[in-house]
């Protein structure tokens, strides 16, 4: 049988890793580091660990919002989520996550794009609407 895509891409520690490349690129990457201007990055870093780690097989729970609650009314673009997957395979490949399980994670987020863009527009840069309601900080 073969071993969980967690365990391929080398459990929580690598996970952990993976996501703080990422969010280091998405925070330089001014076609989409607007939307995050509100945000609590403490939070949305272990939001997005434990999303990963859970959907990869892995022994977490994600407890977040859901991805529409989460992204609604943040005017996000087509253009916008196609830079934000390429910051993703950056870092993958900087990770030298081999292609086969980049398709799987790929595979696994594709899906959720409906959930995600409200804008059909190939512009990035777009700023976050006023009205934009981030989640509450995470209480530690
Ligand atoms: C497949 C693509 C995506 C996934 C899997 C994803 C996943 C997530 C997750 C798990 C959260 C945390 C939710 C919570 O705290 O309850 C989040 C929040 C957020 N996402 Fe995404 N996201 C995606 C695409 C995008 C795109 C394209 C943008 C903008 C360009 C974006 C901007 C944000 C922002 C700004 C937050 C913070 C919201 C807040 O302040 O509460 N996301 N996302």
């Amino acid at each position: 049988m073969s071993s969980s895509l967690y365990e391929r891409l080398g459990g929580m520690e690598a996970i952990t890793a993976v996501i703080d490349d990422f969010r280091d690129r998405v925070a330089a990457d001014t076609r989409i580091n607007q939307k995050f201007a509100r945000t609590d990055l403490g939070r949305l870093k272990k939001m997005l660990v434990d999303q990963v780690c859970e959907a990869t097989g892995g022994p977490c729970r994600y407890t977040g919002r859901s991805m529409k609650e989460a992204h609604a009314g943040m005017g996000v673009t087509d253009g916008e989520f196609a830079a934000l997957v390429g910051d993703l395979v950056a870092t993958l490949d900087r990770f030298k996550v081999p292609k086969a399980e980049q398709n799987e994670i790929l595979g696994v987020l594709g899906p959720l794009k409906p959930e995600i863009v409200e804008v059909e527009s190939d512009a990035t840069g777009t700023p976050l609407p006023a009205g934009y309601r981030p989640a509450p900080a995470l209480v530690s």
